[in-house]
C-alpha cells in the first residue's frame, strides 16, 4: 500500500462542542501529522443532516442520530495527509464507545453510542461525498 495523500471529513458532534473538548481533539489529529484543510463551526440544518446520513434512513437509530447531530453546533473539518481516512478512523475508535480502546478518541471521551463525540468518513468515496456536503471547493486550502 502506498502512502497516498487523502482528504477526509471529520465532524466534532454537539457533545464535543458542548463539553469544550474540540481543541483537545483537533490537537490529537494535528500531533498525529494530519493537516487542517478546512474548518467551520455550524448549526446543521435537518435537511443537511438527512443528506449526510441518507444511507441510514429507515434504520432504528436514524431518528436519534438526526436529533442528536442537529441538537447544537458542530465543528466540521477536512483533514488531509497520508492515508488520512484510515488514520482518522483508527484514532476515533469503534463506533460504540463501550468497545472503544483507551487511547482512542471515543475510548477516552465517550461512554454511549448516542453521544459518541466524533464522525469520520469511512472510505475515500464517502469522504469525497461528505466533504462536498459541508464545503465548497473554494473553502478547501490546497
Ligand atoms: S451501520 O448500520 O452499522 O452502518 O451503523 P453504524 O455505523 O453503527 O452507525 C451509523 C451512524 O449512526 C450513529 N448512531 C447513533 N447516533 C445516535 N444515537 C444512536 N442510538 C446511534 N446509533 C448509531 C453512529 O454513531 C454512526 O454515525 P457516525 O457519525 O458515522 O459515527
Amino acid at each position: 500500500m502506498g502512502d497516498t495523500i487523502e482528504r477526509t471529513l471529520v465532524l466534532l458532534k454537539p457533545d464535543a462542542v458542548q463539553r469544550k473538548i474540540c481543541g483537545e481533539i483537533i490537537s490529537r489529529f494535528e500531533r498525529k501529522g494530519l493537516a487542517l484543510t478546512a474548518l467551520k463551526l455550524l448549526a446543521l440544518p435537518p435537511e443537511t443532516a438527512a443528506k449526510h446520513y441518507e444511507e441510514h434512513l429507515g434504520k432504528s437509530f436514524y431518528p436519534a442520530l438526526i436529533e442528536f447531530i442537529t441538537s447544537g453546533p458542530i465543528v466540521a473539518m477536512v483533514l488531509s495527509g497520508p492515508n488520512a481516512v484510515k488514520v482518522v478512523r483508527a484514532m476515533m475508535g469503534t463506533t460504540n464507545p463501550v468497545d472503544a480502546m483507551p487511547g482512542t478518541i471515543r475510548g477516552d471521551y465517550a461512554t454511549v453510542m448516542s453521544s459518541n463525540i466524533v464522525h469520520g468518513s469511512d472510505s475515500i468515496a464517502s469522504a469525497q461525498r461528505e466533504i462536498a456536503i459541508y464545503f465548497t471547493e473554494q473553502e478547501l486550502v490546497q
